[in-house]
């Protein structure tokens, strides 16, 4: 057993006393939230791809469903992290009162760039999952602040990796019920050292081992995914206690997030001179009457929410690239599709390439005509693409390039 120095810790310092924390209960729970939180920086980026898609590389139109499987994935990951990060830090947490508590420099650069990766992940985790429930108490905006900390976040992730790799080595090659404590107990007064952990001592909560730590987390963790994804997968909807959307309910069996009546478009949308304007190379323009008579095409897309909900549909419409044929393009034109709404980022968006070839204009959804909330008289729905994308209330059609 090494000898351990006298303590010069002043008898008011926090103490620390529990056995359940260890370097092999933080790696194990570390090494899971890597996984969740580069999963959702990679889902995320294909997400963001959906805001600022790159010229030379057109979004693909398959698998249709992939859209709907990389954000649910993004969503659900985000999720599992909350509850992963919060006992992660928990089981680090008294870390923060070694003593003495300035040691070295190096001690107190690793201090700063902790407190960097905690902050930006604590508030990219939390205002992500305020944007799943559609709640916004925040002025920023999001989109651009959400991508920024993600690099933020990952950056100063892996600069922790790099800096714990021989404490993640020996954490996650040493037994849960082994190895060293992570608190200040009197005789590990040195614990930046793992050599000189002694025996455990009993545990202060009789019952709960750290194997117990990591099973009740686990537990948790697999509650909020399991009650939350049901918004996603149809199957789990009965059970989705966490679920903001049910995929099933709204207007036509779809749910629905921006109304007719928020977008203030109700009477443009229903007025019945509406027309659409086409304004290309040869320009012109569709009555209701002649858009309801060439609205003979079917397709099966889900309908698939940056917000993590999703739902399958039957949707019949126009192909959006016989409308920009007979304007003169080709699929290989850039198109923006204009909303009646007047204002927004969403009123409009830009479409090309496989997603412009495989687009419908849809008039119905479910069998039904649209609904003014899905978008009445008429909307964009394409495959593999975010759903505020997918403009509804139509107005004009214009060509890029
Ligand atoms: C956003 C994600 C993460 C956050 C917020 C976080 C936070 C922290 C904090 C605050 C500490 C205490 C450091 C100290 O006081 O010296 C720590 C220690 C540690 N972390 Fe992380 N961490 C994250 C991800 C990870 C990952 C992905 C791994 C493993 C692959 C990991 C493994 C470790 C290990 C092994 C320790 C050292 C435990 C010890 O002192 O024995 N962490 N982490």
């Amino acid at each position: 057993m090494p000898t351990v120095p006298p303590s010069t810790r002043p008898a008011w310092w926090p103490h620390f006393n529990s056995t359940l924390r260890s370097t092999a209960v933080t790696a194990r729970l570390g090494l899971v939230l890597g996984i969740a939180i580069g999963a959702c920086f990679l889902t995320g980026l294909l997400s963001y791809f959906q805001y600022q898609a790159w010229e030379w590389l057109p979004p693909p139109a398959s698998p249709v469903w992939g859209y709907r499987v990389t954000q649910g994935v993004h969503v659900a990951t985000g999720m599992a992290a909350i509850p992963l990060v919060l006992v992660k830090l928990w089981s680090v947490y008294p870390n923060n009162f070694r003593w003495p508590p300035f040691r070295s420099v190096k001690r107190v650069v690793e201090r700063i760039t902790l407190a960097l990766l905690v902050s930006a992940t604590l508030v990219q985790l939390f205002t992500g999952f305020f944007n799943v429930l559609n709640w916004y108490p925040f002025r920023w905006d999001f989109v651009s602040v959400h991508y920024r900390l993600a690099y933020i976040v990952v950056g100063s992730l892996l600069l922790h990796v790099a800096v714990k790799l021989p404490d993640i080595v020996y954490g996650l090659q040493t037994k849960v019920a082994e190895g060293d404590v992570l608190t200040e107990i009197p005789w590990n007064e040195n614990p930046e050292s793992h050599s000189i952990a002694g025996p455990l001592p009993p545990p202060v909560t009789p019952g709960l081992s750290r194997r117990g730590v990591l099973t009740a987390a686990g537990a948790g963790i697999g509650v909020v995914v399991v009650t939350s994804v049901g918004q996603t997968l149809t199957p789990l909807e009965p059970i989705g206690l966490l679920a903001v959307r049910e995929p099933s309910k709204g207007p036509q069996g779809v749910p629905v997030n921006r109304t007719a009546e928020e977008a203030n478009v109700i009477g443009a949308a229903s007025a019945p001179d509406w027309t659409l304007t086409i304004m290309g190379p040869k320009p012109y323009a569709l009555s209701l009457a002649e858009i309801e008579e060439m609205a003979v095409h079917g397709a099966r897309f889900p309908i698939s929410c940056v917000e993590g909900w999703s739902a399958n549909a039957d949707w019949r419409g126009l192909r959006l690239l016989e409308i920009v044929e007979r304007a003169g393009g080709t699929a290989d034109s850039q198109i923006r599709v204009r909303s009646l709404e007047a204002a927004g980022f969403f009123n409009k968006t830009v479409i090309f390439g496989p997603q412009l070839s495989h687009a419908l204009l849809a008039t119905h959804l479910n069998g039904e005509r649209l609904s003014v909330d899905h978008g009445y008289p008429l909307r964009l729905i394409a495959p593999n693409r975010a759903g505020a994308f997918n403009t509804k209330w139509l107005a004009t059609i214009e060509f890029i390039s």
